[in-house]
């Protein structure tokens, strides 16, 4: 069995900022409010006079992953390519930056596991490289969400928390100096209503007959915030633990660990669990809001970039989001 290793990463972020006294104007909200519920002061939303598709900003965060590796693009054997705001209902994203690209005909696989998109990504690519059947592959996570968000103050809940990029990942045939250690997925699909947007969907279909049939609700994230919040804070211990048990190791011996940037509450609150210092954990809610799929990869490129994380580091990534569906992955660096 070969190993895979991470040896390259990217990120894109669009250049429009909107910050908490921003989100004032339209709703009825305060920087205060956000700022103490999620940490968040700032986020990312895509110009709405200029659209930027997830499969544009996935395309840039790719080129530069492919720059950071130092492989031809032309060394690419497949794509993954995780989002829950695809440019098209069918096909996938994927596909979309194989032709961005320009590249051959390989494969394109798409993966719509929310915040956990990534970690389930990973484990593929960490997979497909093991058994041997590829030696280089492109996984992405993407996400332009600020189109169907509610902005009124129905629909503040969730508005505040989320916002768009993308981040990129080369995962790669592994060396003796890094490796995927190995990845944790899970799911719990009785709560897939509690963190969900239902339309559109084959079932949840605007009637061309009678459009007024359908509730506009059904397009716009729901969340039950209260029920996520509890289950995270859970379930990202408990899956932390499972890979750091699988490896012989503790929370000690972690040099960063990169949770999915749901709200920082919950990243202080695994960080008091496990006992981390404040340079065992890399947070960048701050300034990007919730960006789902694409957070992991996001933060993983900032860390990289400024020097947060090191080759040879032990880097421990972790993930819970809508399904409920949540994973990890422990490497070194
Ligand atoms: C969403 C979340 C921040 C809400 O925080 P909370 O402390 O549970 O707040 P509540 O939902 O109890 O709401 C408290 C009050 O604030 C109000 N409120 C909700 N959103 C608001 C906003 N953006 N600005 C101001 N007030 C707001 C509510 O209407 C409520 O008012 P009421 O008491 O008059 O009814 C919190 O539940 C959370 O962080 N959940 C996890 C979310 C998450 O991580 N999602 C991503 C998963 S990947």
């Amino acid at each position: 069995m070969y190993k895979s290793r991470i040896s390259g990463l990217g990120h894109f972020l669009p250049p429009n900022v909107v910050s908490n006294n921003d989100l004032s104007k339209l709703m009825d909200t305060s920087d205060k409010w956000i700022q103490e519920r999620t940490g968040i002061q700032n986020r990312r939303w895509v110009d709405p006079e200029n659209i930027i598709s997830s499969s544009q900003m996935g395309f840039r965060a790719a080129l530069t992953a492919i720059e950071s590796s130092g492989i031809d693009k032309s060394d690419i054997d497949h794509i993954l390519f995780a989002t829950i705001s695809p440019d098209h209902y069918f096909p996938g994203n994927g596909v979309l930056v194989q032709d961005l690209l320009g590249l051959d005909t390989i494969g394109a696989t798409d993966i719509r596991n929310a915040c956990s998109g990534f970690i389930y990504a990973l484990s593929v690519a960490n997979a497909y490289i093991q058994t041997g059947q590829y030696e280089n592959i492109l996984v992405i996570g993407s996400e332009l969400q600020s189109p169907v968000l509610d902005k009124s103050t129905n629909g503040r809940d969730l508005s505040v928390i989320f916002g768009d990029g993308a981040g990129a990942a080369i995962v790669s045939r592994g060396n003796n100096e890094s490796e995927i250690f190995s990845t944790h997925l899970h799911s719990e699909g009785r709560n897939a209503l509690e963190l969900s947007m239902k339309g559109p969907s084959a079932i949840h279909w605007i009637d061309k007959q009678d459009p007024t049939k359908v509730s506009p609700e059904i397009f716009a994230p729901q969340m039950n915030g209260t029920v996520v919040f509890k289950n995270a804070v859970v379930r990202f211990e408990q899956v932390i633990l499972e890979a750091l048990n699988k490896n012989g190791m503790t929370p000690e011996d972690i040099n960063c660990l990169i949770p999915h940037q749901a709200n920082l509450r919950i990243s202080q609150f695994i960080q008091k669990k496990l006992r981390l210092r404040d340079d065992q954990i890399f947070n960048n809610i701050q300034n990007y809001g919730n960006t789902t799929g694409a957070s992991i990869p996001i933060a993983l490129s900032e860390a990289f970039q400024n020097n947060k994380i090191r080759r040879g580091d032990i880097v421990c990534l972790a993930a819970f989001g809508a399904g409920f569906t949540w994973g990890s992955a422990l490497l070194k660096f």
